[in-house]
């Protein structure tokens, strides 16, 4: 154990998640529990900034396990993209006394964080937390169970409506440039197709795909269409199926944001729990400039600027079962 760490600062960056307070509520309850003073920074960087730090102890985390969102609040924080927000940064958390960060967030809210850590020397640990389970170094992001199960849950009902209309819906999901969201929550839902940036699979495809499908007596069909997706997005691809397949009468959902709410899933709530006392513990044990994540059901770690910069691989199998089971 590093003997200078006393204190953490902690915040969420970028688009919000379910599970980031369980993650919070780990990270404060696993420093109170070593006896180290913990600092709540508002709204991602941007609290850093100018915003009012709060101490935070055991009851600043009660009863947070169970609400989606995160207490602390989040932004994308433009000013620290700029080396000078950087160096006004660090010297906050020299003047607060704060030795270390612990930054939730994604792919972006982890660029500031080794630049942060390069610039400055500011010791951080990043925690993957994100719907959109994009980041190299950990099987799966806080946030992205409870988004899947969002999603399958829309899909369920609206594929009620489906049927008894005899319709074709286009849904499309979140998930930035990754088809995750869309893969997952599709093979559950048991849509009939999948459209994801990972593969590009493109209108004609789409089209060959329905003519079978109407052939063999599907009168309904789901379509997840990741919103990356590079097919001309939904709208585009219900019009070319109306024009195109005269028979299929089309309709279009955007879940959208709804898909980034909601109590966290109990997988989510375990997997922030787990990766919050190991930030602290990582800390603890003088290592920083990493991720902690969770593959094959351990901790890991991975370098921070790694974890920016590569892409987890879309996962081939999934991919294989997916096209098995709609057909
Ligand atoms: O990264 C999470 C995410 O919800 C993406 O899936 C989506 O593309 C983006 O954030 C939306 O961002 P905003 O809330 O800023 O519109």
């Amino acid at each position: 154990m590093t003997s200078s760490l006393k204190h953490i600062g902690v915040l969420t960056s970028g688009g919000d998640a379910p599970g980031m307070n369980a993650a919070i509520r780990a990270v404060v309850r696993c420093a109170l529990h070593h006896g180290l003073k913990v600092t709540g920074i508002p709204e991602g960087y941007s609290g850093l900034l100018g915003g009012e730090l709060k101490p935070l102890n055991s009851l600043s985390v009660s009863n947070i396990i169970n609400l989606g969102g995160t207490f602390l609040k989040s932004a994308r924080c433009m000013e620290f993209y700029k080396p000078e927000g950087r160096t006004q940064a660090a010297e906050r958390l020299e003047a607060e006394g704060i030795d270390a960060l612990v930054v939730i967030g994604g792919d972006g809210s982890f660029t500031g964080a080794v630049a942060l850590s390069r610039e400055h020397k500011v010791s951080v640990v990043g925690i993957p937390g994100t719907i959109d389970n994009d980041i190299y170094g950990t099987d799966f992001t806080i946030g992205f169970d409870t988004a899947i199960n969002t999603v399958q849950s829309a899909i369920d009902k609206i594929r009620d409506t489906a049927t008894s209309h005899n319709r074709l819906f286009f849904i499309e999901v979140m998930g930035r440039d990754a088809g995750y969201i869309a893969l997952y929550s599709g093979i559950g839902a048991g849509s009939e197709e999948i459209l994801i940036p990972e593969q590009s699979r493109g209108l004609d495809y789409l089209l060959q795909s329905l003519e079978r499908s109407g052939r063999a007596g599907k009168t309904s069909s789901i379509v997840v269409v990741a919103e990356g997706d590079k097919s001309g997005g939904v709208y585009e691809l219900a019009k070319a199926v109306e024009e195109t397949l005269p028979g299929y009468s089309s309709k279009v959902t955007v879940l959208g944001h709804l898909q980034r709410g909601g109590s966290p899933t109990c997988t989510d709530r375990v997997l922030a729990s787990r990766l919050g006392v190991a930030a602290v513990d990582t800390l603890r044990d003088g290592t920083s400039g990493v991720m902690v994540g969770l593959r094959n059901n351990r901790i890991s770690l991975t370098g921070l600027e790694k974890a920016c910069k590569e892409r987890p691989d879309i996962d081939a199998e999934l991919i294989r079962v997916s096209e098995i089971v709609s057909t």
